[in-house]
């Protein structure tokens, strides 16, 4: 880790302990915080026309630096940055954890999902929440068990919900553009056989294109040279829990056995067919 990153997680943990504390408010200067959100890349390239603006650079994401993550030469130096990451400001704020990833980290299959809930944000850990468990019982339903495949989301922090106790919101395009870079380089030391798209947001954030995911599920992708399933996101099924739902999503998860050359039985192929 740089001085920037050692200086950046030591706010981001002072940060923590005076909300741990009760302290609900910071006063910072704007202008500082929005050049803390760019520390390098403003050197190279002419600074975008929001960071002149404070009250725009606070609330919105800074611009994605494609290259984000580009300088992390070891999976543990990019989960370091990753955890200090301050590019959205709002969601710096609101979270209580970031959500880096978790399982296997040389896994041959690896699952991108949207974005932490409030379970997840808490534990700090991807997909532990009902949509999880339903998650984990898939894999374990592959004869796989959890900590042998990877889990991660296109968002590294929870959609801030301003104002409301609970819910959540799908992440915005720019918050997307923003923190996928950090999910990129994640991929490129993980080097997985197979990735699953779980959901639309999942599918259009690895694949920069908008996709009807009724339409574009259970047909092979191409992820920079990695073949992509996309399937529906769990939460789907625990809102519609109709055999033929299930079916879909299992014919795309013997698919991604067929295709990794795990055994499948015959028990296994015939599950949620109608009797
Ligand atoms: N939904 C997601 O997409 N990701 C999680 O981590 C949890 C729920």
């Amino acid at each position: 880790m740089n001085a920037y990153h050692q200086l950046l997680a030591a706010t981001v943990d002072y940060l923590h302990q005076q909300k741990a504390r009760g302290q609900r408010h910071v006063v910072v200067d704007p202008a500082k915080l929005a050049a803390l959100t760019q520390p390098e890349v403003s050197k190279r390239r002419p600074q975008n026309p929001s960071q002149t603006n404070p009250s725009k650079a606070a609330s919105q994401p800074a611009p994605a630096p494609s290259n984000v993550g580009a300088r992390a030469d070891s999976f543990e130096a990019l989960r370091e940055m990753v955890l200090a990451c301050t590019q959205c400001p709002n969601l710096v704020s609101s979270r209580k954890n970031v959500v880096f990833g978790v399982g296997n980290a040389s896994a041959d299959l690896m699952f991108v999902g949207e974005a932490p809930g409030a379970d997840e944000d808490n534990a700090g850990e991807p997909f532990v929440g009902k949509a999880g468990q339903l998650l984990t019982k898939i894999i374990e339903t592959m004869g796989l068990a959890r900590d042998q495949v990877y889990i991660a989301n296109i968002l590294k922090c929870r959609p801030d919900t301003p104002g409301k106790r609970f819910g959540n919101r799908p992440p915005t395009s720019e918050e997307m553009a923003t923190c996928s870079p950090w999910l990129h380089r994640q991929i490129e030391f993980i080097q997985p056989k197979i990735i699953v798209a779980l959901g639309k947001t999942a599918v259009e954030g690895l694949l920069e294109q908008q996709v009807a995911i009724t339409r574009f599920r259970g047909s092979w992708q191409t992820y920079r040279g990695i073949p992509l399933m996309p399937t529906f996101h769990p939460a789907y099924l625990l809102r519609n829990q109709a055999l033929t739902e299930k079916r879909k999503i299992w014919e795309d998860m013997l698919a991604v056995m067929d295709k990794l050359a795990l055994p499948v039985s015959e028990k296994q192929r015939g599950f949620f067919l109608p009797r």
